[in-house]
């Protein structure tokens, strides 16, 4: 493989297990943000996890230093202009990715590739941004991303062959199967995960199930590891309001219309796991309960 040095914007969640598998398969990894906080915060979970796997003796000592000595943490864009491909993951909003983008091949060495890992947004509008938008393409990752084996290549109109193939073949190298999608919203997954959590967030406005109850239902009845509202809680309840916004509007079925609830929960700031109360309030010993202020409605 060619890729050697991986620029990953944004050092969330998803930016942040980016990297992580990046560095844990011997590529170099780079990790930029705006906020020095997040950069910190996105250091401090990586070697978290990697302490979890050697304690669980996936690897050892010796592998987590390795790890993390293939991993920087940078606040100035300019150092991607020494990757090979730059993937960007910051928040879900349009306007956020366009200026990014637009800075992102100011810098970029003209041989690499850019990708964006958004859940939602169109590939083929945020790609006619660049100059050269063949260079552009879709690698959505799934969450969390050192342990999930599927990544979506969405093509849009104007990505190239090229791209497609570096990114695949990178995802390969990540330990992804990688499906390829079109550019429509939601792509393959989203589309048919985000009108399924949109009625979990409903069965709880009415009161048809508890939240433990709702979970069980899909844990128990359908054999899914998680329930859709700790899902929920893990993906963050902002990124997920987001995402159906922008379904909703492009596809204009209603079964994608966000939940009251949803928009309510961004207000109060319950955005799930990253703000420790989402559907769950979570305690710092792992554990978690019900959030008593949604079983207070109605
Ligand atoms: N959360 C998920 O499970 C999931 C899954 C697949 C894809 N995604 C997509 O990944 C992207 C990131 O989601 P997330 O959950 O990691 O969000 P997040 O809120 O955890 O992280 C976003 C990061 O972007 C940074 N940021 C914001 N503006 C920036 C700027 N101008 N320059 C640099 N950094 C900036 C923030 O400081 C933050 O660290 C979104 O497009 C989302 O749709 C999320």
């Amino acid at each position: 493989m060619n890729v050697k040095k991986v620029f990953v914007v944004g050092a969330g969640f998803m930016g942040s297990g980016i990297v992580e598998n990046v560095a844990a398969k011997g590529l170099e990894a780079v990790a930029y943000d705006i906020s020095q906080q997040q950069l910190e915060r996105s250091r401090k979970g990586i070697v978290r996890s990697l302490e979890k796997q050697v304690k669980k003796g996936k690897i050892s000592e010796g592998d987590k230093t390795e790890i993390l000595s293939r991993i920087r943490y940078v606040t100035d864009i300019t150092e991607c202009s020494k990757a090979d491909v730059v993937i960007e993951a910051v928040a879900e909003n349009k306007d956020i990715k366009v200026s990014i983008m637009k800075e992102i091949e100011k810098h970029a060495k003209e041989e690499a590739i850019i990708a964006s890992n958004t859940s939602s947004i169109s590939i083929t509008s945020l790609g006619s941004v660049f100059k050269d938008p063949e260079r552009f393409v879709g690698m959505h990752f799934f969450s969390p991303v050192p342990r999930i084996p599927l990544m979506e290549i969405v093509r849009g109109y104007q990505t190239g062959q090229r791209a497609i193939d570096i990114a695949s073949e990178l995802g390969e190298y990540l330990g992804k199967t990688c499906i390829l999608a079109q550019d429509e919203a939601g792509f393959i997954v989203n589309r048919m995960l985000i009108p399924m959590l949109n009625e979990a967030c409903i069965l709880v406005e009415r009161k048809i199930g508890t939240i433990e109850e709702i979970d069980m239902g899909m844990k128990k009845g359908l054999n899914h590891p998680m329930g859709p509202l700790e899902l929920m809680d893990m993906i963050g309840i902002d990124v997920e309001l987001a995402v159906m916004e922008v379904l909703h509007e492009e596809i204009g079925d209603p079964k994608y219309r966000p939940a009251v609830s949803l928009r309510r929960m961004v207000d109060s700031g319950f955005l799930g796991r990253k703000t420790n109360v989402g559907f769950y309030v979570y305690n710092e010993d792992g554990t978690k309960y019900p959030n008593p202020k949604l079983l207070e409605l109605r």
